[in-house]
């Protein structure tokens, strides 16, 4: 093995034959941005604003959601120009192959693995609590050992691994089914979260903003390293290149115009949420509900409870799908198995990376406390955004000509900034987070120079 072949490079824009068209283009713009907002708002605004706001950052929380919403917004200027100049499904993973060399992109990839695969078993369990609260609400609780993983003493977390395996039913069935779907349950959360504004806008009392920053600076940054989970999501969007009608237009309008809303409404909900009541009230599960009841209105709570189920669920939906198309891009390209990248020529979805991927991900929810590692998704995404930002300046140095249907304006400016930003929200987490993610990707090196190096199909090219 020679070193410079870690670094080989993949065509632009060279669809690999297995490709074949096998997915179905019948994504709009209108679908795209549902699926970012499908895959945005769920537990970050519904759970961990609450908990942030409360022992982080207090009512500037609402500083912490601009200050994660700016390096997210950055990086989806990133992820725009990317998306429509590269494109293919593997997203950022693909955009680093043709940019910045074959290990590079593994690495990547293996990242995306990490973000999609914990993030979707983790809000399922979140899923799993929201809905056992409602059953128990209508007096169907159920028992503890079948609600809870063996590590806290129960059997399995039932609910959170059957959601899984079906959302992986739903995903075989096709892209079209499950983007209806999805706009169903983004109309449910988006109704909920209005009802929460109008209630809240009339119970507002300025001095629960005093003090505004009760733990400083030092709070606000803490505070956007954990939220900035809410923003997570609108990288996803981009790994529905293939299935777009017109990949070039739409994912920029679909990334942009999801995460503008996203961010518009976080702002809105996390400055509300500390008008109302005093934030260190906001320190429990289900905080947005929970000001709803404190304030007299039942019927506002159960409307927001129904939200977060449909936020979570969506969220799972878009990720669990965004995690097979990055596994369905690296198969093509001989870095995992070929096994994984066929398309099913009836339903046009990978059905075997959905159902493997599915079966994992649910055991992984009914029998792990996942949850506790959450916090590996934020790192995992910061490490693929900095990538993306990167990627978008040096294609600019190596690439001039490439046709860029959208420009990062202000570049290399704006995604240098945005690399910066992401490199700093990464160095606000804790450490145990750091050692988890190394241990994760030194897994990923040995399996690349194990398999994935003499696999690679650009291998099989040279030779
Ligand atoms: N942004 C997603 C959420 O908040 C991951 O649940």
């Amino acid at each position: 093995m020679q070193f410079a072949d870690v670094l080989r490079t993949k065509m632009i824009n060279a669809d690999h034959p297995a490709a074949g068209g096998n997915l179905r283009r019948v994504l709009g713009p209108v679908d795209l941005t549902l699926l970012g907002i499908g895959a945005i708002i769920g537990a970050g605004i519904f759970v961990l604003t609450g908990v942030a706001a409360a022992t982080q950052a207090g009512p500037a929380i609402i500083l912490s959601y601009f200050v994660a919403g700016i390096a997210c917004a950055f990086s989806a200027l990133a992820y725009a120009e990317l998306a429509a100049a590269v494109g293919g499904c593997g997203s950022a993973y693909g955009y680093s192959y043709a940019g910045l060399g074959e290990i590079v992109a593994w690495i990547i990839g293996w990242d995306l693995i990490l973000e999609y695969g914990v993030a979707t078993s983790a809000v399922a369990i979140g899923w799993s609590s929201y809905v056992n609260n409602a059953f128990t609400a209508v007096g169907f609780a159920l028992p503890d050992i079948l609600i809870k993983s063996p590590s806290e003493g129960g059997w399995l977390n039932l609910p959170a691994a059957l959601i899984v395996l079906v959302l992986a039913g739903l995903l075989s069935l096709g892209v079209r089914e499950s983007a209806r779907f999805n706009a169903i349950m983004v109309a449910v959360k988006l109704i909920a979260i209005s009802i929460f504004i109008g209630v809240a806008l009339f119970h507002i009392q300025p001095s629960n903003w005093q003090p505004f920053m009760p733990f400083g600076w030092n709070g606000v940054m803490g505070g956007a390293a954990v939220i900035f989970f809410a923003y997570i999501g609108f990288d996803a969007v981009s790994t529905a290149a293939e299935e777009a009608r017109n990949p070039q237009r739409d994912l920029p309008i679909g990334i942009l115009v999801s995460l503008a809303v996203c961010t518009l409404i976080y702002i809105i909900v996390a400055g509300l949420l500390t008008a109302v009541v005093a934030y260190p009230t906001l320190n429990v599960g289900s905080p947005v509900a929970d000001v709803m009841l404190r304030l007299g209105y039942p019927w506002a709570a159960g409307f927001v409870a129904a939200g977060a189920i449909a936020g979570l669920t969506t969220v799972m939906l878009v990720l669990y799908y965004g995690l097979t198309r990055v596994f369905l891009a690296m198969s093509r390209d001989g870095l995992l198995p070929p096994l994984f990248a066929r398309v099913n020529p009836r339903t046009h979805t990978p059905i075997r990376v959905i159902i493997v991927s599915g079966v994992l991900m649910a055991a992984i929810a009914g029998f792990t406390p996942i949850g506790e590692v959450a916090e590996l998704v934020n790192i995992g995404t910061l490490a693929a955004f900095f990538l993306v930002c990167i990627g978008v300046v040096s294609l600019r140095y190596t690439h001039p000509d490439l046709p860029r249907p959208f420009k990062t304006p202000f570049a290399p400016a704006v995604p240098l900034l945005g690399a910066a930003a992401c490199l700093y929200l990464m160095l606000n987490l804790p450490l145990v987070t750091w050692l988890r993610f190394g241990i994760w990707l030194a897994l990923g090196l040995v399996i690349y120079f194990m398999y994935s190096h003499q696999h690679s199909v650009l291998m099989r090219d040279e030779a």
